[in-house]
């Protein structure tokens, strides 16, 4: 056991060195003391500001299909479960949302879906060719699962900036209870694939899963920094009623805090989303405290963004893309951040 001192100057260490043991990030992450956290949020702050300024980097996600070919344990469009209605965008309709989108004052487009292998390589590819023919300067960034090495080459050649694929959890043998039919191992190949060619690629991984220790999290966040990784989505697991996880417990808020805090030090340049599953639960507030530099914004018409139901949070749409945006800058603002 770290004494409330050692703590202290553990975080210090991080901040200058970006390096930790396992060991030292379980001993930070198990910590209650008040005083200590505190100081890990103000240095991971100043590591964030060193980096990124008062800057909060705004993105705009379609969700375009929540059709699965994955059965993974805690996901509610998994499927296995029957209690949702699938829906399926057309390319028309994806396009049109992107450009509205781009219209609103959005720099970044992030399309996302289950692993629907109907949109195929050609299909997508069109889609983001149009969307940077559109607005060349707007970044694109999939979110479409595990595909063949030739769709993901094909898709940056279409001008795919960045891609996420998630790690989900670096321990071997949850990781395998949680995706049957699935392998870290090929999670971690395609990662490899995208950075061969020249994507810039996120990771991420849930906090409070079950079964999940604060060693399993301190892998978490070491593994990132081994794949050196551009972003990390890192969120909360949150049980969905219609998964065999639904009596489980949900992820501690206060806990995913400390993760970020702990992944901003040791990742100085990472992007790291506000998450949803975080905002839904925590204040937005505390993660932008923690370390977070992004928010995404829903682009998805509210009555798809209810069956995209990846877990349970409300939806509610009372305002246009374009006066989200404007909300969300005015509340940027009244933090004083400055959202781009
Ligand atoms: N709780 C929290 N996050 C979840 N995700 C999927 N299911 C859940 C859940 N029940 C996250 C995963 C996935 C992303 C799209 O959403 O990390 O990569």
């Amino acid at each position: 056991m770290l004494d409330r001192q050692q703590l202290l100057s553990l975080i210090d260490e991080m901040a200058a060195s970006h390096k930790a043991s396992a060991g030292q990030i379980s001993a930070l992450l198990s910590c209650e003391d008040e005083e200590v956290i505190n100081y890990l949020f103000s240095q991971a702050l100043a590591v964030k500001e060193a980096v990124f300024g008062r800057d909060i980097y705004i993105r705009a996600i379609i969700e375009f299909s929540n059709v699965c070919r994955c059965a993974c344990r805690y996901c509610g469009i998994n499927r296995e479960n029957q209690n949702i209605i699938r829906y399926q965008m057309p390319a028309g309709e994806i396009l049109g949302l992107a450009y509205a989108a781009i219209d609103a004052g959005y720099q970044t487009i992030v399309l996302q879906s289950g692993e629907d292998l109907s949109y195929t390589r050609e299909m997508l590819g069109a889609v983001i060719r149009k969307i940077k023919a559109y607005a060349p300067a707007v970044a694109v960034t999939l979110s479409v699962g595990e595909r063949p090495y030739g769709d993901y080459a094909h898709w940056r050649v279409c001008g795919a900036d960045r891609y996420l694929i998630k790690h989900e959890t670096a321990d071997v043998a949850l990781y395998e209870k949680l995706h049957p039919g699935h392998s870290l191992e090929k999670r971690l190949d395609c990662q490899q694939h995208l950075q061969a060619l020249g994507y810039e690629m996120g990771s991420g991984f849930m906090v409070g899963l079950p079964g999940q220790t604060m060693e399993m999290l301190a892998e978490d966040i070491l593994l990132l920094q081994k794949m050196q990784v551009a972003m990390a989505g890192i969120g909360p697991f949150i049980p969905h009623p219609d998964t065999s996880l639904a009596g489980a417990a949900k992820g501690d808020i206060a806990l995913t805090n400390r993760v970020l805090a702990i992944t901003r030090l040791l990742l100085p340049t990472v992007h790291l989303p506000a998450t949803t599953a975080l905002t839904v639960q925590g204040g937005r507030a505390e993660a932008l405290a923690a370390g977070a530099d992004v928010i995404m914004q829903k682009a998805t018409p509210a009555e798809k963004q209810r069956l995209y139901e990846i877990y349970p949070r409300p939806v509610k749409e009372e305002y246009s893309l374009k006066e989200k945006r404007q909300l969300l800058v005015t509340q940027l603002k009244s933090l004083g951040y400055m959202g781009i």
